[in-house]
């Protein structure tokens, strides 16, 4: 399983990557507004900043909604680095964009996922990844973890390639769900990467550890 980092903030990012288990990056407007990045030139220098820290994929997210806007768009995002992936929402002229940057060799990632069949259409338009937000379906009082098994099962019985980026993860937890349902990737807050780690009787046993050591070598 891939682990991206979801924020746009550099040194979460870095402290993510320097743990040495960091795949990539996911950002998208609201959290590059968190961030305080604003205007044109400002936020695909930051995007480049991004792609400086990770050596993976960074998605960039195009705000236009017109076919014609995110195809001029994306095609600049994609200029800007070599790991730039497309980032462009479900929609109508979404899915026609994300299969003509397919047709082209450019990267994407399809975002505002939340039924099997968006994931259908998006993997049949060539989407590169798909990213369902488990967190919001859970706050709509559906099951997040149950549309990855569904997506997962949908595209094992036809064999698609798009990577299913479980995206709107909000607890350690949803990452081992998401690991259970067989999400290619997890793109999760540093919060939860590290929420990872803890284990209340990993510390007691550490504790003990290092006491007995210092008992016998003083
Ligand atoms: O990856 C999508 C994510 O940024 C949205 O998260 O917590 O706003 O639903 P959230």
């Amino acid at each position: 399983m891939k682990f991206f980092i979801d924020t746009a903030n550099l040194a979460q990012i870095a402290e993510a990557n320097d743990l040495g288990v960091l795949d990539g990056v996911t950002t998208n407007p609201s959290l590059m507004m968190k961030e305080g990045i604003s205007g044109r030139d400002n936020v695909l220098k930051h995007y480049v900043d991004i792609c400086n820290i990770v050596d993976g994929p960074v998605s960039a997210e195009v705000i236009s909604v017109d076919f014609a806007g995110m195809v001029k768009e994306g095609e600049q995002l994609a200029a800007l680095h070599h790991n730039i992936v497309v980032k462009v929402p479900m929609t109508k002229d979404g899915i026609k964009a994300i299969k003509y940057f397919s047709s082209k060799g450019i990267k994407t990632n399809c975002t505002l996922v939340f039924s099997a069949g968006q994931a259908l259409l998006a993997a049949k338009a060539g989407a590169t990844f798909l990213s369902p937000f488990i967190g919001r379906v859970d706050d709509s009082c559906w099951d997040g973890i149950e549309l990855i098994s569904q997506i997962r099962l949908i595209y094992d019985n036809y064999g698609f390639n798009t990577e299913i980026l479980a995206a709107s993860i909000r607890t350690p937890m949803h990452i081992v769900k998401c690991a259970e349902a067989g999400a290619d990737i997890a793109t999760c807050p540093l919060s939860s990467i590290l929420g990872l780690l803890k284990h209340p009787l990993t510390d007691i046993g550490l504790e003990q550890f290092i006491a007995d050591y210092k008992k016998v070598e003083g």
